[in-house]
């Protein structure tokens, strides 16, 4: 904030970004970018060998994943589409991992052609489907097996991926995670090289990430036992949470990171495999804030005020589809106190479009500034056209100065596959 109490991002005065580029207006921050990679960093070189692998779907847009990709990290992808926006984004395709529990043959095939560094292999008929195409390949294909560690964990249904009623990864419970990598094991044109698992996202709880690294080390010695693969990468995903609102909890990262690789250090078989934890959310989600216009005020006596803003669930779809909360302010008031509690609605035509639920605010007035903190992950690569609204710009602030990576959708955008 500055002296005026506007809202500043990387020295850049957010209304005047707003005034700039229009709203809704999506504003990454190039060095909060860095500063989470470093954590990261800082917090995992304890326990090495590690890589951090950008889960790239949080934001696959070039300008953010360059920033990443600079600082030497990996990527994460979970289909052919985020593989190529990997490789737009400069990472290099051996730095890449591709998951996904239906990955078609295209998008297999697709892989392969770009030399993507690891396949995660989610389920018993990709393993064939793979041998199948990799049958007359002269040097083996390295691959992981993504497994299922039947643990729980304090999100949303949604946002559960460890349990064993799930369609991600082979179970360890009753074998069939073991089955698999005998399997895999014993196909010629593949080498079994890793584990992967991943619990779910805007987790909180260390135990659960101790209880993952046990279990994958567990089965990685298993494995080793079992056939004749050597183990040297486990994947343990993502899924640390931020916070959104104030006094959100959250995991700090040096007890992720023992949590996490204690257990596979304790094990002989583990002690000297490479580290692979694929953050999304907690590299980029901070680092963006979404501005909106205030266009109206609802009050409805005794029972609610409504601040309606020019986007909502076709920009953010997480208050809508996983109860996500934020927070906001008014960028050109950042200081003002608050004078009401507010409802923040989107511009969608259903009542399950509202950003926020109950926030606190100045009486807002109509073209005044609403930002959201928090907006970096899973907001814009969600986006949809709904009610044909074209979806947002976005820009990026580095070293003071604001550049647009991606244009505002406009009309004939939206028409421009239209037959
Ligand atoms: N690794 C794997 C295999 C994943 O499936 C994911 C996320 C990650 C890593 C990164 O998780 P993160 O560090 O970002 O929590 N649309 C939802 C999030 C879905 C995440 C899916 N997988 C949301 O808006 O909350």
């Amino acid at each position: 904030m500055d002296r005026e109490g506007h809202l500043r991002v990387g020295g850049v005065d957010l209304s005047r970004l707003a005034d700039r580029y229009g709203t809704p207006l999506y504003v990454y921050d190039a060095a909060t970018i860095r500063a989470a990679h470093r954590a990261y960093t800082l917090a995992f070189a304890k326990h090495r060998p590690y890589r951090i692998s950008y889960a790239i779907k949080a934001s696959p847009l070039r300008g953010v994943g360059r920033v990443l990709s600079a600082l030497g990290a990996d990527a994460s992808a979970a289909s052919l589409g985020e593989l190529l926006a990997a490789k737009r984004a400069g990472f290099a395709p051996a730095r890449m991992q591709l998951h996904g529990n239906a990955k078609t043959d295209e998008e297999l095939r697709g892989a392969i052609a770009l030399g993507a560094g690891r396949i995660v292999i989610d389920g018993a008929d990709e393993i064939e489907r793979l041998a199948r195409l990799v049958r007359r390949r002269a040097t083996p294909l390295s691959v992981w097996l993504r497994v299922s560690p039947g643990i729980g964990a304090d999100t949303h249904p949604h946002l559960r991926t460890g349990v064993l009623d799930s369609k991600f990864g082979a179970p360890i419970e009753g074998g069939e995670a073991l089955a698999q990598a005998r399997s895999i094991a014993l196909t010629k044109g593949l080498l079994l090289v890793g584990l992967h698992a991943h619990l779910g996202t805007q987790l909180h709880e260390a135990e659960r990430y101790a209880e993952l690294g046990a279990a994958l080390a567990g089965l990685a010695g298993d494995a080793m036992a079992a056939t004749r693969a050597k183990i040297r990468e486990i994947g343990v995903g993502g899924g640390l949470g931020i916070p959104l609102r104030e006094g959100d909890r959250t995991l700090d990262l040096a007890s992720y990171a023992a949590a996490v690789s204690a257990p596979l250090r304790s094990r002989a078989e583990t002690a000297k495999a490479t580290l692979y934890v694929e953050p999304g959310r907690s590299l980029v989600g901070r680092s963006g804030v979404a501005l909106y216009r205030v266009v109206g005020t609802k009050r409805i006596g005794g029972v609610r005020t409504y601040v309606s803003v020019d986007g909502g669930m076709g920009d953010n779809i997480r208050p809508a589809l996983y109860g996500a909360e934020y927070t906001a302010l008014l960028a050109e008031r950042a200081s003002a106190a608050p004078q009401e509690q507010v409802a923040i609605a989107g511009r969608y035509c259903e009542s399950g479009d509202v950003l926020i639920g109950d926030v606190a605010l100045p009486t807002a007035r109509s073209g005044e500034t609403l930002a959201i903190p928090g907006s970096g992950a899973y907001a814009i690569p969600m986006a949809s056209n709904y009610n044909s609204v074209p979806r947002p710009a976005v820009v990026l602030i580095d070293n003071k100065r604001a550049r647009l990576i991606r244009a505002r959708e406009t009309y004939a955008d939206l028409w421009k596959p239209e037959r």
